[in-house]
């Protein structure tokens, strides 16, 4: 079996929903994930992913704008390398991501094509996203200065590599060296200040540094005027340049399923591309056509008939009132499942629909579940369901914990295998013994 040091990417080709015997084929896997000591396993439906592209290619107010699509956090934890495959594959024109080693992994992973970087970017920094033709956000002169030494350096270097260091297989993709300016429009986190705006592209001109986007960021789109706001202030902001030839930007998932900048011609679709709702409006957000693409699925690693009396996990906080079924499943906090959850969540018996109650506390690597009947060995509970449950689904549990739903899908460790499926995804569920694992 191979172990690497990269998320599991495991594939399988089949419908996107389950039958019976899917789930058997899945539950056979228990075997070769016991000998990991993981019978736990995060499936990516990526025909939804392509769903979810083509839901906002049609929401957004500009039809042809340039989606580029937020990778970062792992793919907002559904496996980073695969999905910006996939979604190459199903012609996305670009990724973002948020940090350099986010930028690089991508490359590593033969992953071509014009890469955002959306954190602020160091000068010292520079030479490196040029040398693998990751577009930079630039805030600052510094950071200009930063390109312009890095493009000198690699003219002067024997080797020439201003062309493409690494292959852009694209004939459209932007030269190495490309940068885009952030304008702060009220979030105050990165970005210039309006007013610097002018300042920032002479120096782009002065020192030959191609500059090829000018972009914004929503803080919070549920706030109308706020957002409203930001928005009549990036058109201010960049108004003297609108008829040159740049790619002007400012949607986020809220901003496209809202109509809000998206008329602009790229749009940066994070969230919902992974088809959770960016704020609190589910119902709206489904019925635009976006589903949710993971479930956490998984098996009992283990199964105790325990008497009345017993106590369950860390900090005895659970005992049994009764004789009852305690399953144990192989995840806990250190795979990003919520501490908080400790005799609060729930788990699905996907055979008989039963929402069976989180028993004791969440320890690091493992969780205990009450079920009312002993589940064979091979049966597939659903740890966070694809859909928009209120008690199982990313969102639902964001709720029940306080949180978002970005923050439950991007903690999933890397620990947990990740299994690709959808008519497109290639090979087989049998190709397990491919799991490669932390
Ligand atoms: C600059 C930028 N653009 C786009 C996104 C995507 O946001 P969302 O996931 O809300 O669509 C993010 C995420 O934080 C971001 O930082």
């Amino acid at each position: 079996m191979m172990i690497h040091s990269q998320p599991s990417d495991i594939r399988r080709s089949s419908g996107s929903t389950y039958d019976n015997s899917t789930y058997e084929k899945m539950a056979n896997a228990k075997c070769q994930y016991s000998s990991m000591g993981r019978t736990v396993y995060l499936d990516v439906d990526l025909d939804k992913l392509t769903s979810n592209i083509a839901t906002v290619r049609k929401v957004s107010l500009n039809p042809t704008a340039v989606v580029c699509a937020m990778v970062k956090g792992n793919g907002y934890g559904h496996g980073a390398v695969e999905v910006s495959r996939h979604l190459k594959k199903i012609g996305v024109e670009r990724l973002g991501v948020a940090a350099i080693t986010e930028a690089l992994q991508l490359r590593e992973h033969g992953i071509t094509g014009p890469i955002h970087l959306m954190g602020n970017v160091h000068a010292s920094e520079m030479q490196i996203c040029m040398e693998n033709s990751i577009i930079p956000t630039v805030s600052c002169r510094e950071a200009i200065h930063g390109m312009a030494q890095a493009i000198n350096n690699a003219a002067l270097s024997a080797h020439k590599s201003l062309g493409n260091t690494i292959a852009l297989e694209e004939e459209t993709a932007p030269p190495a060296g490309t940068i885009h300016i952030k304008i702060d429009t009220g979030m105050s986190r990165n970005g210039c200040q309006p007013d610097e705006l002018d300042d920032l592209v002479e120096l782009c001109e002065e020192l030959n540094v191609p500059l090829e986007g000018m972009y914004s960021h929503f803080a919070d789109y549920e706030e109308t005027d706020f957002t409203t706001n930001q928005l009549n202030l990036f058109y201010e902001t960049i108004k003297p340049y609108r008829s040159e030839n740049y790619l002007f930007h400012i949607s986020n998932s809220g901003g496209i399923i809202t109509g809000q900048g998206s008329e602009l011609d790229m749009v940066r679709p994070g969230i919902c591309i992974y088809g959770l709702p960016p704020g609190g409006d589910s119902a709206t957000f489904s019925d635009m056509g976006f589903q949710p693409i993971a479930s956490l699925l998984g098996t009992p690693s283990l199964v105790k008939n325990l008497p009345a009396g017993r106590v369950v996990g860390y900090g005895l906080t659970y005992k049994t009132d009764c004789e009852q079924y305690v399953a144990t499943f192989p995840i806990g906090y250190g795979d990003g499942y919520f501490r908080s959850l400790s005799n609060k969540g729930c788990v699905r018996r996907n055979l008989t629909g039963e929402l069976c109650p989180l028993v004791g506390r969440v320890s690091m690597d493992a969780i205990t579940f009450r079920v009312s009947e002993k589940p064979s060995e091979t049966e597939t509970f659903t740890l966070i369901s694809a859909d928009f449950d209120p008690v199982i689904s990313a969102t639902g549990m964001a709720e029940m914990v306080g949180t978002i739903n970005y923050e439950i899908t991007t903690r999933l460790a890397s620990r947990i295998p990740r299994v690709y499926t959808g008519k497109e995804s290639g090979t087989t569920i049998d190709n397990l013994v491919n799991v490669q694992a932390y």
